[in-house]
C-alpha cells in the first residue's frame, strides 16, 4: 500500500511542498506501486506528480530508492516519451521527486482499440531510438535465474520493459511513457515479449497478440527457440512468484504467461 500524503514525515512534506508551492490537493493513485507514495500533488504553482520512496534502515537506499534513483537518471535522457521531471528532494530518509503531470488517461490494449495505434506507435520508436549511456541496466540480469543462457537477451537496445497500459497516458496530442525506474539495456525483441502478456491480458487470445506483435521486425527476425525459451520463463517467474506466497490470490499473470507458453509450445511441435 502507497503511504498518503499526512502519513509522510513531516520533513519530507516540507521539502516537496518547498518545491510545489503550498499544497492546495493532494490525489494519490491507488495501488502497490514501487513508489511508497504517487500522487497528483497541487501546490500554489499548479499540478505536478509527486513519486516518493524511503530508504531502507540506516540511511542506506532500499529498492524503491534505487528504482526511483534510476527513474531520475533516465528521464532527462528520454525526453520524446517522458514527462519532464521536474525536481527531486531528499530529507527525512525519504527520496521524493516531481515530474510534470499529465492530464491523461491509461491505455486500452483490447482487440480493436484505437490505442493499439498510441502503443505501436510508441513501441516502434522506442525500438528505433539508440540506447542512451544513462541506461545502464542489463535486462538479461532480470532472466539468469529463471533461463540456463540469458545471451539471447543481451544487447544494446534501449528498453523500458514494462509498457503496460497503466504506464502508458494518452491525451489528445501525446502517448506519454511514465515509470522508467527498469529501463534497460537488452535486445529489442525483449521490449515486445512485456507487451504481449498485457494484449492477453486486455482480451487478445495468444495468436492474436502474436499476430499483432509481428509488426515489429525485431520480434519476426528473433529465434524463435529464444521466443520459446523466453514464454517458458515468463511463466516459470509467475509461478514461481505464486508459490512463495500460497496463501494470497495467485497473480493473474500467471495464467496468461501459461497460456502464451502453451500457445508457443503448441506452435513449435
Ligand atoms: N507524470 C504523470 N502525470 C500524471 N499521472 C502520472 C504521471 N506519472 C505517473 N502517473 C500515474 O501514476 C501511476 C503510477 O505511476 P508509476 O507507474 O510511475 O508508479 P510506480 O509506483 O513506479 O509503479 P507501479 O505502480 O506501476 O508499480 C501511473 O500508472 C499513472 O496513472
Ligand atoms: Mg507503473
Amino acid at each position: 500500500m502507497r503511504d498518503q500524503w499526512t502519513r509522510l514525515p513531516e520533513a519530507v512534506r516540507t521539502a516537496i511542498t518547498g518545491r510545489t508551492g503550498a499544497v492546495l490537493s493532494v490525489r494519490a493513485v491507488p495501488g502497490g506501486g514501487n513508489a511508497d507514495f504517487a500522487a497528483t500533488v497541487t501546490g500554489s504553482s499548479g499540478p505536478s506528480f509527486v513519486k516518493a520512496a524511503r530508504k531502507a534502515s540506516l540511511g542506506q537506499d532500499g529498492p524503491r530508492v534505487r528504482a526511483l534513483r534510476r527513474e531520475t537518471t533516465t528521464n532527462p535522457v528520454v525526453p520524446e516519451f517522458a514527462p519532464r521531471l521536474l525536481w527531486t528532494v531528499e530529507a527525512g530518509g525519504w527520496l521524493a521527486v516531481g515530474f510534470e503531470h499529465v492530464q491523461g488517461r491509461h491505455a486500452d490494449y483490447s482487440p480493436g482499440s484505437p490505442d493499439l495505434a498510441a502503443l505501436a506507435k510508441t513501441a516502434h520508436q522506442l525500438q528505433s531510438t539508440p540506447c542512451p549511456d544513462a541506461v545502464v541496466m542489463r535486462v538479461e540480469r532480470r532472466w539468469e535465474h529463471l533461463v540456463p543462457d540469458v545471451a539471447p537477451m543481451a544487447g544494446d537496445a534501449l528498453l523500458h520493459t514494462d509498457l503496460n497500459p497503466y504506464n502508458l497516458l494518452i491525451t489528445p496530442e501525446h502517448a506519454y511513457v511514465v515509470d522508467w525506474g527498469f529501463a534497460s539495456r537488452g535486445t529489442s525483441w525483449v521490449e515486445i515479449g512485456q507487451i504481449i502478456p498485457w494484449l492477453i491480458h486486455a482480451g487478445h487470445t495468444p495468436a492474436d497478440a502474436e499476430r499483432w506483435v509481428a509488426q515489429f521486425p525485431a520480434w519476426t527476425s528473433a529465434a524463435p527457440e529464444a521466443l520459446d525459451l523466453y514464454t517458458r520463463a515468463s511463466a516459470e517467474r509467475w509461478r514461481r512468484r505464486a508459490a512463495a506466497n500460497p496463501d494470497a490470490e495467485p497473480p493473474a499473470n500467471l495464467p496468461i504467461a501459461q497460456r502464451w507458453a502453451e500457445h508457443r509450445n503448441a506452435r513449435a511441435l
